[in-house]
Order: structure tokens, then C-alpha cells, then sequence
């Protein structure tokens, strides 16, 4: 059953949250990480930073659109995605944070895409879109653990 205006605003912008978050913690460990192993994925998430904040402003505009508004900083919703370790040379951990930001991410486009189902069709195709892109990067995160657990 598709949800009311309302409810799909509500999970635009819970979405939009995550998006700012995800660009918070990937600017963190494209700074933070340090080491030969890490500079790859410094790389990999440096460039990942403007996609998500890109990301975002495609569903702020979308907001906007279906008559919501986007939250200013005290309204966004942070503290949900694991936190960098204080160990700078541990790529895998910082992996595998990625690799759950990105499922989060996958799972709330997921929703959006159910609820607006046989009903607002242009906030479907965006978050189908979306979900595309963020299957990408959890496929090559999902690669890049491979790679650096050794197995
Ligand atoms: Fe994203
Ligand atoms: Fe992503």
C-alpha cells in the first residue's frame, strides 16, 4: 500500500540524514586513514564524498518538490553509522563501516521505492536510481574486503 505524502517526506528526508552522514564519516576516513594498504580506499571514498553530497541534493530537491522542506543542521539526524576507529591503520574496519552504511542506505532506498508505489512515481525512479548507485559502491566495498581480509 503506498504511503501519504507525508510519510514518503518523512523517509526522504531520514534518507537525506544518512546521505550527510555518510559524506561526514567518508571525509573522516579519507583524512584519518593512514598507510600504504589505506590509499586506495582514501582514493576510492575521497571521490565517494561529492556522489553522496550529490546524492543528497537530489532528494533535497525532491523534498521540495512534494511540498516538504530539507532540515537545517539541527534537524538532521547523525550518530547512527558506526564511528571511525581511533586506529588509523585499520582498513578493514573501515571497510566494513562502509559496507554497512551502504547496506543502511540500500535498505531505506528500498522502503522509499515500496512506499511510493502506484503513486508518486518520479520519487521511485530517483530512489531506484539511488539504489542502483549505492549497490555499486557496496559491490566494490564488498570487493575491497575481499582483497584486504586475505580471503
Ligand atoms: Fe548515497
Ligand atoms: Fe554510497
Amino acid at each position: 500500500m503506498a504511503a501519504s505524502r507525508e510519510e514518503i517526506i518523512k523517509e526522504l528526508q531520514t534518507a537525506y540524514s544518512m546521505e550527510l552522514e555518510t559524506v561526514m564519516n567518508y571525509l573522516t576516513y579519507s583524512i584519518n586513514l593512514d598507510g600504504v594498504r589505506a590509499e586506495e580506499i582514501k582514493k576510492s571514498l575521497s571521490a565517494d564524498i561529492t556522489e553522496e553530497l550529490g546524492h543528497a541534493q537530489q532528494l533535497g530537491n525532491r523534498i521540495k518538490q512534494i511540498g516538504g522542506l530539507v532540515p537545517g543542521s539541527q534537524g538532521v539526524k547523525i550518530g547512527n553509522q558506526r564511528q571511525p576507529s581511533q586506529d588509523t591503520t585499520d582498513v578493514v574496519a573501515c571497510i566494513e563501516a562502509v559496507i554497512e552504511a551502504e547496506e543502511s542506505a540500500c535498505e531505506q532506498y528500498r522502503k522509499v521505492i515500496r512506499a511510493t508505489d502506484g503513486e508518486d512515481y518520479v520519487t521511485q525512479d530517483l530512489c531506484i536510481q539511488l539504489l542502483a548507485a549505492e549497490e555499486e559502491h557496496l559491490i566494490l566495498f564488498k570487493g575491497f574486503l575481499k582483497e584486504y581480509r586475505g580471503k
